[in-house]
């Protein structure tokens, strides 16, 4: 499958968030890549780790964005908090059903490419332009 690279506008040019991102980018692509397949346990151990990224990298931008006094942080914070149900009920779904359904997956690299793009985009250049 198509390996998924950082969109440009997105990119922090700060090493750890960057970092996080690669990895959590990295990490819904190894979730498609065993979507369909019966691999329950493997599946369940990607999917708590790509949680707890997600909840850590929310957690480290939250606090960029308190400190530099981001004026649409509350908004992008809602959205963090969605994103986090969404993965959960996702997770939900896996242990439901027994595997994860492809279009779940492409579903959760969809929805974190355009939280990239759409709200950290313009908190990147919140930074930028500080
Ligand atoms: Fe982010
Ligand atoms: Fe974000």
């Amino acid at each position: 499958m198509k390996a998924y690279s950082l969109p440009e506008g997105s990119l922090y040019r700060i090493t750890q968030l960057d970092k996080q991102h690669q990895e959590l980018i990295d990490i819904v692509q190894s979730l498609h890549g065993l979507s369909e397949s019966n691999e329950l346990p493997e599946i369940v151990r990607i999917f708590e780790s790509f949680l707890n990224k997600l909840a850590i990298h929310f957690t480290d931008e939250e606090r960029m964005m308190k400190d530099t006094a981001y004026p649409d942080a509350e908004s992008h914070r809602a959205h963090h908090q969605d994103m986090l149900k969404d993965a959960q009920s996702t997770f939900n779904i896996v242990k439901d059903k027994g595997k994860l359904l492809e279009r779940n997956a492409i579903d959760s690299i969809d929805k974190l490419i355009r939280h990239m793009l759409l709200s950290d985009g313009p908190f990147v250049t919140h930074l930028k332009n500080r």
